[in-house]
């Protein structure tokens, strides 16, 4: 699992399945579930009881807290169909879901787009944007001072991540 990896912490009772991809730096919580052929980015934290569904994306810098839920199979089990359909979620560079958040299949969040607690997503979360409540509509823009390039870590400021 993960060999070519520098620093990826997996914490315990973690689950990492087959063809899974990490990048360097990453964290893995406690407790967390990643799913078949997904691919995680370097300097991502997944945090406590978090479950990525197989096919999902995660670019650098993405923050996913304490019991998101995704999911990848609209048709919940059932149907010929939902073999054409299935789909992971891709969350990009920076994006950030907030606790207990549930993506349904195939979302996407844009590059440091925010999805606040609790929320169920339904539709794509734009680039810079906070989306919130059930179903989770945007609700205004992420702050500057939030967004991935203002931030001072070295390795952002180097191009690295
Ligand atoms: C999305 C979020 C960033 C919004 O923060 P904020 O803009 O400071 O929000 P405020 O506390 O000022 O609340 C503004 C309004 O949004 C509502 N609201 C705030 N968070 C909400 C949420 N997650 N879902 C639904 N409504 C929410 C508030 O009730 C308030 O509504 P009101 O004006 O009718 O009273 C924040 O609430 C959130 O969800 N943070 C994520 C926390 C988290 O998961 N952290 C992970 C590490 S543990």
């Amino acid at each position: 699992m993960v060999p070519s990896s520098a620093g990826v912490l997996v914490a315990d009772g973690a689950a990492v399945r087959e063809r899974v991809s990490i990048g360097d730096r990453t964290i893995i919580g406690r407790g967390v579930t990643i799913e078949n052929d997904c691919t995680i980015g370097s300097f991502v934290k997944i945090e406590t009881g978090a479950y990525i569904t197989a096919y999902s994306v995660l670019e650098n810098r993405v923050f996913i807290a304490p019991m998101v839920a995704t999911s990848n199979d609209r048709f919940i089990g059932r149907t010929e169909e939902r073999f054409k359909h299935f789909k992971g979620v891709t969350v990009m560079r920076g994006g950030r879901v907030g606790v207990g958040a549930v993506l349904l299949p195939g979302i996407t969040i844009g590059p440091d787009g925010v999805v606040a607690a609790g929320a169920i997503v339904t539709r794509d979360v734009p680039a810079r944007k906070i989306a919130m409540g059930c179903p989770a509509r945007v609700v205004r823009e992420v702050a500057e001072a939030e967004l991935l390039d203002h931030q001072i870590w070295d390795d952002v400021r180097l191009g690295q991540s």
